[in-house]
């Protein structure tokens, strides 16, 4: 099942191909990291009623350009905004769903998550809100525990939790908030709620 999920139309056979092109793409540690997450995303989906598959196959998937150079990141995956030009690091999982299209990889709900892992899930894709959660918490970090364990009760919670923290540390420290991490924090039902009730949140007044 994991197989066809991850390449849809081919054989079964074919699954430890994408493991392995993973785990050779990466450094060792994060190869480990990335397992971490596979599980954990699987773990967080089945717990809420969802799409197990698929978040492992997100999860393997997910950080597959995360160690490519600088260049190839911008090359594969051209700047949205400052951000990406000062910090091509921020483009990897953009770069990651380029790649894994050029080589016929086609679930789109997995390409959604593998690409907003790095910035946030958009809304309206529950696998890319599993995957992104346990990539910042899955046990290997060390941090983000009371996040993970929220997560296997609550997913919503978590995510609400684990972006509105995001944001508030960096505004709170006058660090310019990627404009797609921004569309996830108004992408949360609660947030959502007060912008459609005309009042804006104390989080966008903040933002310049
Ligand atoms: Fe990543
Ligand atoms: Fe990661």
């Amino acid at each position: 099942m994991i197989a066809q999920l991850l390449v849809p139309r081919h054989p079964v056979a074919e699954w430890t191909g994408w493991e392995e092109r993973v785990r050779l793409m990466v450094r060792p540690r994060r190869y480990e990291h990335v397992l971490r997450v596979a599980e954990l995303a699987a773990q967080i989906a089945l717990a809420n009623g969802l799409d197990d598959m698929r978040a492992y196959a997100a999860g393997i998937l997910h950080d597959i350009a995360r160690d490519l150079p600088d260049a190839e990141l911008l090359r594969l995956a051209p700047p949205e905004c400052d951000i990406d030009a000062g910090h091509p690091l921020a483009l990897h999982g953009r770069a990651a769903r380029v790649l894994l299209e050029r080589w016929g990889y086609q679930d789109r709900v997995v390409l959604e998550a593998v690409e907003d892992h790095t910035t946030g899930p958009r809304g309206g894709n529950p696998v890319a809100d599993c995957v992104y959660i346990a990539d910042v918490s899955e046990p290997g970090r060390g941090v983000n525990a009371d996040i993970r364990e929220l997560a296997l009760r609550d997913l919503n919670a978590a995510l609400e939790r684990a972006i509105v923290s995001k944001v508030t540390y960096l505004q709170g420290r006058g660090i310019q908030v990627h404009p797609r991490t921004l569309r996830s924090y108004h992408a949360l039902p609660c947030v959502a709620r007060q912008d459609q009730g005309g009042s804006a949140s104390p989080l966008t007044a903040r933002q310049p």
